[in-house]
């Protein structure tokens, strides 16, 4: 069945919500198929697809070529584009504008945007301007340079009373659900207990609606592995193994084999050869 921005805000109390990222058609058909319910072209693309330090380069055109490509591949999960680094920081108005174009040209549902108290207004107004807007609290790789590195952040009573009132005005200013980052458990669960919208956490512990991977970590493609990720294969294994054979088979000229290649008929063979 179809996701939807009004499935994702009920499931919350009912079932628990599942959200990968993506960033290119075939993996989203995969993703699509066994039932995911959301799928996040997350900015995180722009360390594991292009292999930067960190988010901070990303830019719309970017998310809205990423965008496009996982769109074409989902049929039911729910996809949300995040908004990069200084697309929506900059003004309302630039936030409005570029989470326009990230929808009319993209084509996801939703956008995502990381950042608490200080965003509320930004968040207001792209949901009045009747794009839905995810939350994305705690970690917030955006903010990197703040914290010094990617840190677990909200274990001091101040800290984690700031995320408490990040959470409740971003869910005011009207975000359909909100995603918390490397957050400690316990804190999730009092967040998660007190606003109504669904929390999709990663790093976060079990109490949020729905968690969300990055799918090159929890494949084991991204070996680069952090505490909160769980590995559920280890790709990076296989596909070297499918490499190495497949270097083998070349140099024994073992691939490509008959039935990989094309015929033609022997007259025009013949022809072509006595003509060089
Ligand atoms: O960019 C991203 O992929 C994200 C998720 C990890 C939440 O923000």
């Amino acid at each position: 069945m179809k996701n939807t921005i009004e499935k994702f805000v009920n499931s919350k109390g009912k079932e628990k919500l599942t959200m990968l990222t993506s960033y290119d058609y075939l993996t989203t058909t995969i993703i699509d198929e066994v039932g995911i319910n959301g799928i996040l072209v997350g900015d995180s693309l722009g360390m594991i697809f292009q292999g930067n330090d960190n988010t901070l380069s990303v830019t719309v055109d970017e998310i809205i070529y990423h965008t496009k490509a996982v769109v074409k591949g989902s049929k039911n999960s729910l996809v949300i584009s995040d908004m990069p680094f200084m697309s929506y920081q900059t003004s309302i108005n630039d936030a409005i504008v570029n989470a326009g174009n990230i929808i009319k040209k993209g084509g996801s549902s939703a956008v995502k945007i990381e950042g608490g108290v200080e965003i509320a207004e930004h968040i207001q107004k792209i949901t009045k301007s009747s794009i839905p807007v995810m939350g994305h609290i705690g970690l917030t790789p955006q903010s990197v340079n703040v914290f010094g590195g990617f840190k677990v952040q909200g274990t001091t009573k101040e800290s984690a009373i700031k995320i408490i009132e990040d959470a409740k005005s971003i869910e005011q200013a009207g975000a359909f659900a909100i995603v918390l980052e490397c957050i400690p458990e316990r804190l999730s669960k009092i967040i998660t207990d007190i606003v109504k919208i669904p929390t999709i956490g990663i790093g976060a512990g079990k109490y949020c609606d729905g968690q969300i991977l990055v799918y090159q970590d929890m494949l084991g493609i991204n070996n680069n592995l952090v505490k909160f990720v769980k590995n559920y294969g280890n790709l990076s294994n296989i596909i070297k193994e499918a490499f190495c054979n497949y270097i083998e088979d070349v140099k024994k000229e073992q691939f490509p084999e008959k039935k990989h290649s094309f015929k033609i008929n022997d007259d025009i063979i013949n022809e072509i050869k006595n003509l060089f």
